[in-house]
């Protein structure tokens, strides 16, 4: 109602160049319609830990209500964060980590232990004499690459019939293709397992350009598993992908968490997200229910156009109503 209190909430992003980030800004711009008293100052770091770092104490500086923070690498980033709790700002941290308790809520999904279902799910696939596999890494400094290493490591049964590779992506589609394609050859590798989906999609592109027979026989793990065309479910439904974690992006859930700390409403101090395997068996009708869920996103942002627009006519009605009474 016209009673209810205006926040801003300080978004600081480390990017928002990439299709799961894309998908966490519009879960919360989404989830931020439903309180109209709410604006959100977005801030986009363009991977630079020095540019969010500076773009931090710039929200802090003008004393926003509250900052949500996904941090490009974590230890540099720690500081910042810190400095806005510290300055009585309350402070949600989403998606990777800062490495210290100062902030007021996490919001995410467990990075080791999807890295630890990969390895697992890498175990169940070791039928051969030998195995190869080549681990595609995300941005070193970030919490969720080093986890989905540690955890991935743990799990992988490691003997001397099991070699793993490191090649470095930094998240990115097109270093990861150049890096695999560096390795030259193909024809001793059998798992591919990515930090990301666009990482596991690039580096099956980089091999099917020079050793289409090695492409087809290679299992390229990912994580995201992001709905829509292109994106991750779909590629393991149409067989690109063998598998891939989902990696929800928490920005709904970072909204609704921000309204209740601002409405003085207790909150958690770590919001668990579930991760969940998308492999052949689940991939096409997990498919076909975000389409329908998507679809559902979309009436409703329809109807809620439609009732803005009623209510505008009928304010203006009322209006000349009362105008005419005047008269
Ligand atoms: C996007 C991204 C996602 C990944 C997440 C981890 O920048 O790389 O693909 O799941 O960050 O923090």
């Amino acid at each position: 109602g016209g009673e209810e209190k205006e926040f801003v909430v300080g978004v600081s992003h480390s990017s928002i160049n990439d299709s799961w980030r894309k998908a966490m800004m519009l879960d919360m711009q989404v989830k931020a319609s439903d309180y109209p008293g709410m604006t959100l100052d977005v801030k986009d770091a363009d991977e630079d830990n020095d540019t969010q770092i500076k773009q931090i104490r710039e929200l802090i500086k003008k004393r926003v209500d509250l900052i949500i923070i996904s941090a490009n690498e974590s230890e540099p980033i720690t500081t910042a964060a810190v400095e806005a709790y510290r300055a009585g700002i309350p402070t949600i941290i989403i998606d990777r980590k800062i490495y210290s308790e100062e902030y007021t809520t996490f919001i995410g999904a467990d990075n080791y232990e999807i890295g630890r279902a990969a390895g697992l799910f890498v175990n169940s696939l070791l039928k051969k004499e030998k195995t190869t596999i080549v681990e595609v890494w995300g941005r070193e400094g970030s919490s969720s690459a080093l986890d989905r290493h540690n955890g991935f490591s743990d799990a992988l049964i490691h003997n001397n019939n099991v070699t793993v590779k490191t090649v470095y992506g930094r998240w990115h589609r097109d270093e990861a293709k150049v890096n695999i394609a560096a390795l030259g050859s193909f024809e001793n590798i059998d798992i591919v397992y990515a930090h990301n989906d666009p990482m596991a999609l690039a580096a099956r592109e980089a091999i099917m350009e020079v050793d289409p027979q090695a492409a087809e026989r290679i299992k390229f793990i990912g994580i995201d598993a992001l709905p829509g065309k292109g994106k991750g479910i779909e590629a393991v439904r149409d067989g690109y992908l063998t598998a891939s974690f989902v990696y929800p992006t928490g920005g709904s859930t970072a909204i609704k968490v921000a309204w209740q700390i601002l409405n003085g409403m207790p909150v958690s101090k770590h919001y668990a997200l579930t991760s969940a395997l998308i492999d052949k068996d689940n991939a096409g009708t997990i498919y076909l229910q975000t389409e329908q869920l998507a679809d559902y996103q979309d009436q409703i942002e329809k109807q809620r156009n439609n009732l803005d627009k009623m209510f505008s006519e009928y304010r203006f009605l009322q209006n000349s109503v009362g105008l005419i009474l005047l008269l």
